[in-house]
């Protein structure tokens, strides 16, 4: 079931929103934050953009940017989003324990320029990298922009979240251990790991792909290990969508090897606490 609201005020799932996105591994909710709030996210990105941030990432053409990792270390509008109500209560429901933020990023997708994501789960990353013991975090997507059909939106394998994939690039733990990892190939087109064709043609076979789309400040739950990617933006459009990963605290990494950069995966495990739902305005 989708959910509208276009005022400030608290989101809070209800228990059919729930089972869909235990069943789904997703849970799209259109126009969840309204435009003023969404002009002061643009505020803060604009704000941030200028920066040069060592979590700012350029694509190939080493000009467009890629994305800006770390948002909510940099920036008190991304730091108070982070605890808006709507996002914070929904992910308590959702994990079922406190949680604090594991990473905050925004995907820039350029107009005429943004590049691709390679098929993949994410929870791959954050265990072979981080050494995140289970799959108990979760992604919130909220639209930057408006989102469709031309502008690379993300694409989805409903169903998928329960399937534990082997991953091209993965290689055994063990064999991890030890060696210096080059986080900018998690961040990256030429990304560390993906899913091969096989794979990603079995299941949507079996289960189908969905591309949800929809103005700017709609908000997209999607499970850590649910099959995702998506396509260069060609369009005279901009993508940017920032994405927060809440993660349980009972679920706090181990950081084996050398731990990737702090931009990429906080340290700071501290409980989130609610603020009130006009922080944003
Ligand atoms: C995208 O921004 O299109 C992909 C995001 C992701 O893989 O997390
Ligand atoms: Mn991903």
């Amino acid at each position: 079931m989708l959910y509208t609201n276009s005022i400030e005020k608290t989101v809070t799932l209800t228990a059919e929103q729930i089972k869909d996105y235990r069943e789904n591994g997703l849970l799209f909710i259109p126009e969840l934050f309204s435009q003023k709030e969404v002009e002061a996210m643009h505020v803060a990105v604009e704000d941030l953009i200028v920066k040069d941030t060592p979590g700012r990432i350029l694509e190939k053409d080493n000009t467009t940017v890629r994305a800006l990792h770390g948002c909510h270390l940099d920036s008190e509008t991304f730091n108070a989003l982070t605890r808006h109500p709507s996002l914070l209560t929904s992910a308590y429901e959702i994990l079922n324990s406190d949680v604090y933020v594991y990473q905050f990023k925004i995907n820039f997708k350029a107009a005429f320029g943004g590049d691709l994501w390679p098929w993949h789960q994410d929870f791959v990353f954050w265990d072979e990298e981080d050494g995140m013991p289970s799959p108990k975090a979760l992604n919130v997507a909220v639209f930057l922009d408006e989102c469709n059909e031309f502008n690379g939106p993300v694409y989805f394998i409903p169903g998928s979240h329960k399937e534990s994939l082997f991953h091209l690039g993965q290689i055994k733990s063990s064999e991890v251990n030890g060696q210096e990892k080059d986080w900018k190939s998690n961040v990256s087109a030429a990304l560390k790991y993906s899913l091969d064709k096989e794979t990603i043609a079995k299941l949507a076979d079996e289960k189908g792909i969905v591309a949800p789309k929809g103005p700017s400040g709609s908000v997209l739950f999607f499970h850590c290990n649910l099959v995702h990617g998506s396509a260069p933006n060609i369009s005279p459009y901009d993508r940017r969508l920032l994405i927060i990963t809440y993660n349980s605290i009972n679920n706090i990494p181990t950081f084996k090897g050398q731990p990737r950069p702090e931009f990429l995966v906080s340290r700071d495990h501290t409980p989130l606490k609610l603020l009130c739902d006009k922080v944003l305005i």
